[in-house]
């Protein structure tokens, strides 16, 4: 069976309690749980990560490289959190590893502070989900699945 990563970056792990009218209630616990099942729908293992360290962050999408390589794995769903609009290593990251990776965020980040419309995943990401709310994770495996299966 192929493997999704779902990564998160920095700050995620406090969903739940980290400005609810923004990201909701459920905990990053539930959405991994959301994930999961996700995946045993569409048949595939589904593996969740979470990091506020960029650096920490850039290793996994290099192991995802290899794994995608080796065949093992379909790619990455990631929500980069801030990183999104500050992180020219994770975008070299994901380019240099020839990752396929959907980008996602969980609130509407262009109907917010003109510093979060500008994103350096987006260019080098196979698709973006925006502003779903959590559901946008299992809708980015379901994404994820699909254009693995196109190309
Ligand atoms: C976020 C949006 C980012 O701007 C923010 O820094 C986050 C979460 C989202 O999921 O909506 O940490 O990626």
């Amino acid at each position: 069976m192929k493997k999704v990563l779902v990564l998160n970056g920095p700050n995620l792990n406090l969903l739940g309690q980290r400005e609810p009218a923004q990201y909701g209630t459920d905990t990053l616990a539930t959405v991994e749980t959301l994930c999961k099942e996700a995946g045993e729908r569409l048949g595939v293992e589904v593996e969740c990560r979470q990091s506020n360290h960029e650096g920490v962050l850039i290793d996994w999408i290099h192991e995802a490289g290899r794994e995608m390589a080796a065949g093992n794995m379909l790619g990455v769903v990631m929500n980069p959190g801030a990183f999104t609009h500050t992180s020219i290593a994770l975008h070299d990251a994901i380019k240099g590893a020839s990752v396929t990776l959907i980008e996602l965020h969980i609130s509407n980040v262009h109907a917010r502070e003109s510093f979060r419309h500008h994103s350096y995943i987006s260019p080098v990401a196979r698709g973006i989900i925006v502003g779903l709310g959590v559901k946008g994770y299992a809708l980015a495996i379901d994404a994820l699945v699909q254009v693995s299966q196109a190309t």
